[in-house]
């Protein structure tokens, strides 16, 4: 049976991986997150009791705290999603994307390091510390080609110049000092619990709601979707499975342009919302100043872990967004405190004038 420490686990993909490991591995886990604004310990309400799980409220950057967690777990590999997740809320404010995500990172592979350098040779040797990242570090690609492992870093925003910090002391801590790192960078996320920051929940509540559809500049910006559910298991194979030193990509093979994917999302609430005879939901669309300096496409060539590990995504896209909505009428009990309580649905990251 495997311990494993997960940062970030009452985030969206975090807590993805927290059910998955109790449901579906005899592992146990220890989820370490600060809480911030996008941390909802609702998220693992269905794990919570169970005797292979234990929550540690605590901040990746806290030395002490997390050096005696890890001399008390003794974990097998610790899996690192704690992060400033939004690139809108980076271009707002960078200072707790360069606070977390940067030295949060650096601090949580010097405790990682005194812990592994405690173990015995066999332990050293199947530990690992797998740094879960994004694509963005890659930059905005033409209408042509993917991202692979080879693509060089380009980070173009707050956020993902951060991660593609926090990438390069990862990497750095592995040549350096030897620790089993693994770096995964996979593209964007939708499915349950997903903060109503980002553009499918926003859309999904706001399409319930009746209230507008912000689509930035003129929609054609493209992003690879990926359910969450087929993440989850990707990274549990990579925690595993993955080779030290080495980076995988993930990603759903399912590009679309932003607004196939809000008009996708409005073909999906017509027949469940009463409207007037021939109105849609569609009416809600409209186009709003664009994200300051907007990454136009993003797309993922999976090949290495497909061929390597055998994963591939299970959830195709259509599949995927229906679930995600019939998740969000379920749901309201999760969604609703949050949008009365930390986030409005109000328009971030767009320059002071
Ligand atoms: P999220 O914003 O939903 O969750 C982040 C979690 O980290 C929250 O629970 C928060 O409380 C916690 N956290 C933040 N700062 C912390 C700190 N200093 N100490 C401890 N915990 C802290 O993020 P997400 O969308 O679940 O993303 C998780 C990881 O996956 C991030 O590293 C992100 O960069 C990466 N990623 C996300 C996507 C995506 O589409 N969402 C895609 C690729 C990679
Ligand atoms: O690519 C992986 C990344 O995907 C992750 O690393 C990030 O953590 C995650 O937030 C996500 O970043 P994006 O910026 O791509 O996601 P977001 O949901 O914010 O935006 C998706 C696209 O939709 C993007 O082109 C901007 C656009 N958008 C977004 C919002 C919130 C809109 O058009 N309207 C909106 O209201």
């Amino acid at each position: 049976m495997k311990k494993l420490v997960v940062t970030g686990g009452a985030g969206f993909i975090g807590s993805e991986v927290c059910r998955q490991v109790i449901a579906q591995t005899g592992w146990s886990l220890v989820n370490l997150d600060k809480l911030t604004y996008a941390g909802n310990l609702q998220s693992l309400a269905t794990i919570e009791s169970d005797p292979r799980y234990e929550f540690v409220h605590g901040d990746i950057c806290d030395r002490p705290l997390v050096d005696a967690m890890l001399a008390r777990i003794q974990p097998d590999a610790v899996m690192h999603l704690a992060a400033e997740s939004h690139v809108d809320r980076s271009i707002t404010g960078s200072a707790s994307f360069i606070q977390t995500n940067i030295v949060g990172t650096h601090a949580l592979l010097e405790s990682t390091l005194g812990y592994w350098k405690t173990l015995s040779t066999d332990k050293k040797d199947q530990f690992r510390f797998l740094a879960v990242s994004t694509d963005e570090v890659y930059g905005s690609l033409g209408p042509t080609g993917y991202f692979s492992e080879t693509t060089a870093f380009d980070p173009r925003s707050p956020y993902s110049a951060s991660k593609a910090a926090s990438d390069h002391l990862v990497s750095a801590w592995g040549h350096t000092y030897g620790l089993p790192v693994v770096i995964s960078n996979c593209s964007n996320n939708y499915g349950p619990y997903h903060f109503p920051e980002k553009l499918i929940p926003l859309m999904i509540i706001n399409a319930m709601n009746d209230k507008p559809l912000p689509v930035y500049g003129d929609g054609s910006n493209i992003r690879d979707w990926l359910f969450v559910q087929d993440h989850a298991r990707a990274l549990r194979l990579l925690v595993e499975h993955g080779r030290p030193g080495e980076t995988y990509c993930i990603g759903g093979r399912a590009e679309r342009t932003n607004i196939d994917v809000v008009t996708a999302l409005c073909g999906l609430f017509d027949p469940i919302r009463s409207r007037p005879a021939g109105e849609t939901a569609k009416r809600l669309i409209t186009f709003v100043q664009d994200r300051p300096g907007h990454d136009k496409r993003y797309a993922i060539d999976s090949t290495k872990i497909e061929t390597e590990l055998g994963w591939k995504p299970s959830v195709s896209f259509e599949h995927g967004l229906r679930c995600t909505v019939d998740w969000y009428l379920a749901n309201r009990t999760w969604w609703e405190p949050i949008i009365n309580g930390v986030y409005a649905g109000t328009r971030l990251g767009l320059p002071v004038a």
